[in-house]
Formats: C-alpha cells, sequence, structure tokens
C-alpha cells in the first residue's frame, strides 16, 4: 500500500487538504517529510552511551526516547534514579497498549520544554484501534462465553487445530480492543462537548462510537468461529475510571496519542491484512475496520487542527510533545501468534516483524508528515487571524 496515497487521503478527510498539497505535493511516493523537533541546534549531554552523545542518540530514529516531568525537586532525575522507571512506565503505557521497559540507556537529553527525556531500551505494545487509557493504563474486559456480542460467521476455513486456537485467541485480543475502543469514544464525545467543540466533531465522534460496536461484533464473530464457540466480552471495569477530562490540552494530547497515532497505524496494517487475506469474512472484516479506523483517524486530526486554532500556547506544546513521544518510541504489535505463517496471513494475522516494520513505516510515513501538515494549518490560522498571533503559538513557528 501506498503511505503517501494514504497519508493524502487521510488528510483530505480530516479536512486538511490544501495543507496536506503544500506538504506532501512534490514528495514522490512515500517520500518522508522531516519534522522539526522544536529542540533548536542539537548539543552536548552530560550522558552519552558508546560514542554518541543521548542528545545524538535520541535523533536517531530507532531509538526510543520517553519523556516525562521534572522528579520532586523540579529537576531532571538522574538515569540510575529508582524514582525515574515508574514515571517512564507509566508514560510508556500512555503511549500505548502496554509495555516493556529492559533499561534506561542514556539521558536526561537537553530539556525540552519543561520534559525531561531519556533513551530507554523498551518496547512499546500497539493498540488494536483507540485504547481506553485509565490511570494511564489501557482497559480492556476479560472474554467470556456469550453469544450477544457477535456476527455470526459460517465456515472457520480449512486449518489445523493449533492454527485455528492461535487465530481464535488473536480474533478475541482484537475483538476485546475494539470493545474498549467503544468505551474511549464514549468518554470523547463527554470530552468534546466539555470543551465547546462544534457538533460535526460531536456527531462523528457519536457515529465512531457505533462504528466500535460492530468491529467488536465482526472480531468477536471470527474469535468464535475459530474458537468453535461463543466468544464476547465480559464488563469493562468503568468503576473507578478517570472521569472525562476537561482541559483542552490534555484532551488534544490524547487525541494524538489514540487517534492521529494509534488509529492510523491501526487502520494502514488492517488495510494491509485485509490485502493479505483470503478468508472471505476476514477479508469483509478488515475491509470495514480499516475504512472506518482510517475515518476515526481523520476525526482525531479534525479535531486537534480544530484544538490548535482554539486554543493557546499550552494547547500546541502539548500536541506537539505527543506527536513527538510518538514519533521516537515507534509501538510493536502484541507477541507472535504461533502456528502456520500461511494460514495465519490468509485469517488475517501478518507475521510479527512485517507488523513491527508497518507501524515504523507508517509513523515515518503517513503520521510524520501529517504532523506536519497539521503544523502549516495551524500557522497558516494563527497568521490569518493575526499577523502576530503566530508568535505567540509554539507549533506556529514550525
Ligand atoms: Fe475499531
Ligand atoms: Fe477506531
Amino acid at each position: 500500500m501506498s503511505t503517501a496515497a494514504f497519508a493524502r487521503s487521510l488528510l483530505h478527510a480530516a479536512g486538511l487538504g490544501l495543507a496536506a498539497a503544500a506538504v506532501l505535493g512534490g514528495a514522490a511516493c512515500g517520500g518522508k517529510v522531516a519534522v522539526d523537533n522544536g529542540g533548536g541546534p542539537v548539543s552536548s549531554s552530560s550522558s552519552s552511551s558508546g560514542s554518541m552523545t543521548c542528545d545524538q542518540m535520541a535523533t536517531v530514529y530507532e531509538a526510543m526516547e520517553v519523556c516525562v516531568g521534572p522528579g520532586p525537586t523540579d529537576g531532571c532525575l538522574a538515569k540510575d534514579d529508582p524514582a525515574l522507571v515508574p514515571m517512564l512506565v507509566e508514560q510508556m503505557n500512555m503511549m500505548a497498549c502496554g509495555s516493556d521497559l529492559a533499561s534506561v540507556l542514556c539521558g536526561p537529553t537537553s530539556p525540552t520544554f519543561g520534559q525531561c527525556c531519556y533513551v530507554v531500551d523498551g518496547t512499546l505494545y500497539l493498540c488494536g484501534g483507540r485504547p481506553f487509557v485509565v490511570d494511564g493504563a489501557a482497559r480492556t474486559a476479560a472474554g467470556e462465553a456469550r453469544a450477544d456480542w457477535l456476527l455470526r460467521v459460517a465456515d472457520a476455513g480449512d486449518v489445523d487445530e493449533d492454527t485455528r486456537c492461535a487465530l481464535a485467541e488473536a480474533w478475541t485480543r482484537s475483538a476485546l480492543d475494539e470493545h474498549a475502543s467503544v468505551a474511549s469514544f464514549a468518554r470523547f464525545v463527554l470530552e468534546l462537548l466539555g470543551v465547546g467543540a462544534p457538533a460535526d466533531l460531536v456527531s462523528r465522534a457519536q457515529r465512531a462510537l457505533g462504528d466500535e460496536i460492530r468491529h467488536a461484533e465482526l472480531c468477536f464473530g471470527l474469535a468464535s468461529a475459530f474458537a468453535g464457540r461463543a466468544v464476547g466480552p465480559g464488563p469493562l471495569a468503568v468503576a473507578g475510571a478517570a472521569p472525562a477530562r476537561v482541559d483542552l490540552a490534555e484532551i488534544a494530547a490524547a487525541a494524538v496519542r489514540e487517534g492521529c497515532v494509534g488509529e492510523t497505524l491501526a487502520a494502514f496494517e488492517a488495510a494491509v491484512a485485509r490485502d493479505a487475506a483470503e478468508h472471505p469474512a476476514v477479508r469483509v472484516a478488515l475491509d470495514v475496520i480499516a475504512r472506518d479506523e482510517a475515518d476515526h483517524a481523520a476525526l482525531a486530526y479534525r479535531f486537534v487542527a480544530w484544538a490548535l486554532r482554539a486554543g493557546d500556547a499550552r494547547v500546541h506544546a502539548a500536541v506537539h510533545e505527543a506527536f513527538t513521544a510518538a514519533l521516537a518510541a515507534p509501538p510493536s504489535p502484541p507477541p507472535e501468534v504461533e502456528g502456520d505463517a500461511g494460514a495465519l496471513r490468509a485469517h488475517g494475522q501478518l507475521p510479527l516483524a512485517e507488523r513491527r516494520a508497518l507501524a515504523a513505516r507508517c509513523l515515518a510515513e503517513v503520521v510524520a508528515p501529517s504532523f506536519a501538515a497539521l503544523a502549516l494549518d495551524a500557522r497558516q490560522a494563527g497568521e490569518a487571524e493575526s499577523p502576530s498571533r503566530k508568535n505567540e503559538l509554539y507549533l506556529g513557528s514550525l
């Protein structure tokens, strides 16, 4: 799949067609767009690894950079401070559906916007769409035997038992992620109302909520067909869940992580998996999910564009930080599904290495230029409103 075509279609659907033409127009297919990290000239840091300074390591694409607020004494914690690890883990869990932190390689890098950033050896696990994040961690229900959350699939296809069980497990995991996305959109609708968003955004968000119910039913249908018994969601733990946020900067940053990044990656991977799939019901499910997730990603960009126009410099800084954090730390898919690779591909499950490569390519070739288009749109909107406004807004300086 052409990432340039995917990015163009995404930004057009987000109402950012003019900015997209400026950002993507002259680029060859799949061309990368550099995004200024806003940090000014790279300078040396006292912490280093090998022959590179930590600042230089942070600019290497494969390096994962995670940023947190200052420690209890208002300065950046040393990389081996025991208090640092839980802060990094909490931040990594906010950026993905779970994470593993092996070690902190170096840091802090040169401070950027009051954040303390570290290069880490770790893994972020890709969400299957928009996560329901509570207290910094993605929350899903457990699966249980029930038949009222599925669209029935007539035929599981001709696969051996081990592969069939692996497919049941993988599609159940996808279904539970989709089910959690319903809760995420329910909260997002409240948040949009709370920040005075236009009716168009509220209407698109409530339609997306309905889409996620259908995605869950499609995936539970496939999971049930492969399991040979009905599978559905248990109760979702919403007690104690964070209430709707009211701070526009916080909501915009979450929309970047969960929608502009999470749902863009989900849409791209679903489209690639659909093209590789052979099982008819799997192709139908992935086709619906790919199209809807692309719409949801476009909604996130549309909302963030509105937030940048409506918000102050804090909103701009929060959006910038959320994008740069996501671009610095590509998430990985969940663990490999065991079984016959050809049969798994035919039933919508791509190998782990391919999914990891797709996520990295989508981040570099779709999310990064889309961020640049958002920044351009914000700058043009700021200049149109007031020639001096661009100097007040952080993204306006990009
Ligand atoms: Fe979905
Ligand atoms: Fe979605």
